[in-house]
């Protein structure tokens, strides 16, 4: 199985552990290191909402917590045949963690998918060497 394929099935995966009943959006993620380890994530949701966690940052702490230092490549799951992209906050939380070629990999479906780079959606950014 390819690596796109190996993300794209963990991310469903983790889809279906999404904690959501309040939005009933369920999201899955995985993300790949550079040690070619997968990690997945799903959305925890929160009785006072703005705790709510997406499921990338979930996947990318996870991650991070198990000694991985740099992020490849992360995949996103939300609606079925539609495409979710990562909020804002995500993507701040990206910039830290990801490669600089890093590849976002946008699920449709089982089958469909969509790679953008990273950089495309999150320019003239802020990160770790701005400080
Ligand atoms: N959500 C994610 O987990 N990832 C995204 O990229 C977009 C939004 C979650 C947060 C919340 O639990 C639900 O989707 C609705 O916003």
């Amino acid at each position: 199985m390819n690596i796109y394929k190996k993300m794209i099935k963990c991310a469903l995966e983790s889809q279906k552990k999404a904690y959501t009943p309040y939005s009933n959006f369920n999201v899955g993620a995985s993300v790949l290191t550079d040690s070619g380890k997968i990690y997945g994530g799903c959305n925890i949701e929160n009785a006072s909402y703005t705790p709510t966690v997406c499921a990338e940052r979930v996947a990318i702490f996870k991650a991070i917590y198990d000694g991985e230092k740099k992020i490849t490549k992360i995949a996103v799951v939300g609606k079925e045949n539609s495409l979710t992209y990562p909020c804002g906050v995500c993507r701040q939380v990206m910039r830290e963690f990801c490669t600089d070629d890093c590849e976002i990999i946008i699920i449709r479906n089982e089958q469909e998918y969509k790679i953008i780079k990273f950089s495309e959606i999150l320019p003239y950014s802020f990160g770790p060497k701005d400080l």
